[in-house]
């Protein structure tokens, strides 16, 4: 599969999605979007693959979505847009294998919508967040409205998104907006050193511990109390479990199947 504005790179189990229309600041159009969507279906469908990493190229992670595309959209054509960024980071955050944002510069608007979709965010100390949307004369649209306060809480999403104002790496890290701090020349290692902490260990438990989080988190916590009973019951019926645990016992390290 070739893509014109991004480069997939696979290794080590792990997949890097960089995307790379550097000269726009990895502005999201159509094009790029629908180039996402094809790259994230690829990696679903990758046995060999069990993290994604997502990072730009160039100063910006991604500057947001493309103001010169939306500018003479009218209201059904802005809706539609709007749909398409959604449904796209919508399959990041349900892919069963977990993913890293590894943020390396400006994540505004749809670029901190993007790093949202992802699990994990690893910043840059040079990268800067921020949904200043409502200063275009529009509200965030690719989700960054639900995903936000999700992860910041109300009030610090209200003050953001109403003011559109910028922040600092090291402020995203005090909300919770991002995991880890970096300098920069070492983001995409540190990225890669928490893929590999991750893919150490039985992927399935990994992906169904993200499944439970993520029901329990998005529903009701008596259904995410079930669906966690119903997952961890069926870890049982896994190989890693087994090998996991007689590992242990045996006191050497495990070896997963599903490596
Ligand atoms: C289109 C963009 C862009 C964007 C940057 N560029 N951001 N093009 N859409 N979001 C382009 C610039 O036009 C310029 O192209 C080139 O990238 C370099 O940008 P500069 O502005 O020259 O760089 P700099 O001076 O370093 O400023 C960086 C910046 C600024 C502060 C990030 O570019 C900026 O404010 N960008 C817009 C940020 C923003 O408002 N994002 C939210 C978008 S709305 P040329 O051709 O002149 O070199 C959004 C909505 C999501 O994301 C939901 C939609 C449904």
């Amino acid at each position: 599969m070739n893509y014109e504005m991004l480069i997939l790179e696979k290794k080590d189990r792990m997949a890097i999605l960089k995307l790379n229309r550097p000269n726009a600041l990895n502005a999201l159009n159509s094009q790029i979007l629908l180039e996402l969507d094809k790259a994230i279906d690829n990696i679903k469908e990758d046995d060999s693959v069990d993290v994604l990493i997502v990072t730009g190229e160039g100063k910006a992670f991604v500057a947001g979505a493309d103001i010169s595309q939306m500018k003479d959209l009218n209201a059904e054509e802005g809706r539609k847009f709007g749909i398409l960024g959604q449904r796209v980071f919508r399959k990041i955050e349900t892919l069963e294998k977990p993913s890293i944002a590894a943020i390396n510069g400006f994540a505004l608007g749809g670029g901190c919508e993007l790093a949202m979709s992802c699990d994990l965010r690893i910043a840059s100390e040079r990268a800067k967040f921020g949904q200043p949307e409502v200063g275009l004369g529009i509200t965030p649209g690719f989700s960054g409205t639900q995903r936000l306060p999700r992860l910041v809480g109300v009030a610090k999403a209200k003050e953001l998104i109403f003011t559109g104002k910028i922040i600092k790496a090291e402020e995203a890290q005090s909300i919770g907006l991002v995991n880890k701090v970096v300098d920069k020349e070492s983001l995409l290692d540190e990225a890669i050193s928490m893929a590999q902490s991750i893919i150490k260990n039985g992927q399935l438990a990994v992906r169904y511990s993200k499944m439970a989080i993520d029901r329990g988190m998005q529903g009701d916590i008596d259904t995410g109390i079930e669906v966690e009973a119903n997952l961890f019951g069926l870890c049982f019926a896994t190989k890693d479990q087994k090998e996991g645990m007689t590992a242990f016992v045996e006191k050497r390290e495990a070896n997963f199947e599903t490596k």
